[in-house]
This record gives C-alpha cells, sequence and structure tokens, in this order.
C-alpha cells in the first residue's frame, strides 16, 4: 500500500484519482496554513511514499530528514520557491509543478489589476458604498486610459504572452518586454519589442507587468533605484512572487510619487503585507488569487494527482522542475 500525505485539502479530484488507485491518504485537516513543524511531525508518523505541497509549505533539508521515505514532493503551484529544489536533486528526490494551461487566468487577473487602477474602480466603488456620492462631477476619479499606452513586461513565458495578446488586441497597446531570452511568438503576433535590460522597461513604459519566477536573480529586481527609473504616472503590477519586490521601497515610491499606484496579487512576507501598504489609496491588493478560478484549480488537481500516480507507477514524472 502506498502511503500519501496532502498538506491541505484540494479539489475532490485529487483524492478521486489517488483514491481509485488503492492508495492511502492522509490530509492536514485544519484549514489554514501548516507550520513546517506540523508537516515534519505529521510526516513522521507514517513512511509517506509522496506528498502533495502548496506553496505555502517551507520544504527544505529539514523536511527531508524527517521524512527519508518520501521521493516526490508534488506541488499545487505553477511556482515551486517554496522548496528546496537543489537540495532534493542532491537527494534523489523528484519535486513536480501543475504548469497547466490556465495561464489565462492569471493573464484576466493582471488585465483586472491594470483596469482596475487606471479606471480607480476600487476607490470609486469604496466611495459609493460609503454614501459619499453627492451626484455627477467632472473631476470625481478621473483615470487614465489604457488605450495605446506601452505595456512593459518583465518575464515574457505564458503567462506573459496572454497578457500581450490582451493588451495589443483589446487595448492596441504597444507591448515592450525583457526576458533572459527572446520570446519570437510576441514578438511576431503582438509587435512586442524585446529589451535586453529591465531598466529600459522601466523607464520607458505606462504599465510594468511582473511574470518572473522567484529566484536569487530576481529576488528584489524591483527595488528603490529602479522604481526611481519608473515613470511618476506609470502603475506597477505584480501577479508573479511578492519577494520580486522589495515592497518596502514599493510603499515609498507610492507614497512620494514616484510612480502613480500599483495592483498586487502577491506579497514579500505573504500573509503579512509592508507597513502602510494597506493605507494607500493607489493600490489594489488581492490575496493571491491570480489563479483562482475553479477551471484552474481542478486542472492543478488533476496534474498533481497524474504526477503522483505517474511516480508510484512507473517512478517517472511528466512535471518534474528537478
Ligand atoms: C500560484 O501562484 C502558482 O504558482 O500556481
Amino acid at each position: 500500500m502506498k502511503n500519501i500525505y496532502i498538506t491541505r485539502i484540494i479539489p475532490q479530484v485529487t483524492f478521486d484519482m489517488l483514491q481509485v488507485k488503492g492508495y492511502s491518504i492522509d490530509v492536514y485537516a485544519k484549514d489554514q496554513v501548516p507550520t513546517q513543524a506540523e508537516i515534519i511531525e505529521a510526516l513522521q508518523r507514517k513512511p509517506y511514499d509522496a506528498v502533495v505541497t502548496l506553496l505555502t509549505d517551507k520544504i527544505d533539508a529539514k523536511v527531508f530528514d524527517a521524512a527519508p521515505t518520501v521521493k516526490l514532493y508534488a506541488n499545487y503551484a505553477i511556482g515551486y520557491d517554496n522548496i528546496d529544489v537543489a537540495e532534493a536533486k542532491k537527494r534523489g528526490i523528484l519535486v513536480t509543478n501543475t504548469p497547466g494551461n490556465y495561464s489565462y487566468c492569471i493573464a484576466e487577473h493582471t488585465m483586472a489589476l491594470m483596469l482596475g487602477l487606471t479606471t480607480r474602480m476600487v476607490e470609486a466603488d469604496d466611495f459609493v458604498r460609503a454614501g459619499k456620492y453627492q451626484g455627477w462631477s467632472p473631476m470625481n476619479f478621473v483615470g487614465t486610459d489604457l488605450e495605446k499606452k506601452t505595456l512593459g513586461l518583465i518575464g515574457a513565458g505564458k503567462i506573459g504572452e496572454r497578457v500581450a495578446h490582451h493588451s495589443t488586441r483589446g487595448f492596441d497597446m504597444k507591448v515592450i518586454y525583457y526576458d533572459v531570452a527572446r520570446n519570437e511568438k510576441i514578438e511576431k503576433e503582438y509587435g512586442a519589442q524585446y529589451f535586453s535590460n529591465v531598466e529600459d522597461i522601466l523607464k520607458l513604459a505606462d504599465i510594468v507587468s511582473l511574470h518572473v519566477p522567484l529566484l536569487d536573480s530576481t529576488h528584489h529586481l524591483i527595488n528603490e533605484a529602479r522604481l526611481k527609473l519608473m515613470k511618476p504616472t506609470a502603475y506597477l503590477i505584480n501577479t508573479s512572487r511578492g519577494p520580486v519586490i522589495d515592497e518596502n521601497a514599493l510603499v515609498s515610491a507610492l507614497k512620494n510619487g514616484t510612480i502613480r499606484g500599483a495592483g498586487l496579487d502577491v506579497f514579500e512576507f505573504e500573509p503579512k503585507l509592508a507597513e502602510g501598504l494597506a493605507q494607500l489609496p493607489n493600490v489594489i491588493l488581492t490575496p493571491h488569487i491570480a489563479s483562482a478560478r475553479e477551471s484552474a484549480r481542478n486542472e492543478m488537481a488533476k496534474i498533481v494527482a497524474d504526477n503522483v500516480i505517474s511516480f508510484l507507477e512507473t517512478g517517472g514524472v511528466k512535471n518534474g522542475v528537478n
């Protein structure tokens, strides 16, 4: 009998697929993020073969030491910066992620943040709900156009590509981008212009949108000095990983008018926010929900189960990252 531990309740499809195989499944029962100590304690209860983890679980040498029988950590996320993949590799432990066809969800959320900021929709909604609307005024909540503005993508993988699609096809925007590798598709299909450094993107874009994984090289990619390169009228959108931005530097930039606004779905010290961030009127903050659609969550659940089954039945996985 194969034993699987799942660190949080995820969509039923995972459980259905694993149960059909006759595996024994245990799941963390509380509806909260387990601490690393709780994960370790749970993994010591049985000789587990595989663990399904979430992006909020810190999986490193301490966990590997505590659970020597576990040879697969199947992360329920596209990102896997919560797992020490290099250490896992050294120990012959596999790590997988869930790169399905749901990049469009994150791209849609990115567009929603852009539109929310430029139309000032959240501020205006607060105003109406607070009973402050006294009648139409020509000066009320004057926003900014998206139409024909320049979008600067930092990271042009599947999500960035989709954002380029919506921005050019929907709003006639011009797209400029930086990535470690060129993306010919967005150049050909959306006329995107490549720049070989982040600085040029920051200087030229009206909206900067981040779509990079969290790596040592992308930690604080957006810092105080780089924020200063942006136009005072520009907006910054982050649906990637929080630590890509130095969040304290961002709060200062938003307070000082270095940039006009920011739309954030992720935070540097999630779920905590940098001091002062939540009090700013020129930000939209969502709780890491860019992929929170039923279709995406179910697809992720299916991919994670496929990886576990494939590993336990054949020793191989489709979405290995190390
Ligand atoms: C969500 O942030 C993911 O990485 O899937």
